[in-house]
């Protein structure tokens, strides 16, 4: 598994928590950015971010923002996309699950850290379910 992520300045702190948490369980990770704290452009990013995990089936993306809002906008206009900015494990686990999601954002000011862990967690260790779901899936992009 590889982890394409990024994050703009008001998620970038965070995003540095993940990659620290991504690296202590061995999970290939890469940096699209932002790299410091001034002020930057999250279409940016996750532009750059969604490119690169449609370049692989099993590349996953992780955006990072002030809200997760503008990330998860963004990244759900590429096609081929489907991202889902949550705020617990339960909807990690469901986007995953009935919604076979390929980026997850977060919101640095929404979700602590130690949430924000367990949603990562739970994010990249479940599984789509497939069947019925896979249809609805596949009529998202028509
Ligand atoms: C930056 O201030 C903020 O607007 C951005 O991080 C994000 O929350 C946008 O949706």
């Amino acid at each position: 598994m590889k982890v394409i992520i990024g994050s703009d300045h008001g998620g970038f702190n965070l995003k540095n928590k993940i990659i620290e948490y991504l690296k202590l369980n061995e999970i290939e990770t890469e940096d699209m950015g932002t790299y410091n704290t001034d002020s930057c452009d999250y279409p940016e990013i996750a532009k750059k971010v969604c490119y690169e995990v449609l370049k692989e089936p099993e590349l996953k993306g992780i955006l990072v923002c002030g809200s997760g809002v503008g990330m998860s906008i963004t990244a759900n206009k590429v096609r081929g996309i489907r991202a889902a900015l949550c705020t617990n494990e339960y909807l990690a686990k469901m986007s995953r699950k009935h919604n076979n999601t390929n980026v997850l954002c977060l919101g640095e000011r929404v979700t602590g850290a130690g949430v924000a862990m367990d949603i990562v967690k739970a994010w990249l260790t479940t599984d789509f379910d497939g069947g019925r779901h896979e249809k609805r899936v596949s009529m998202i992009e028509g």
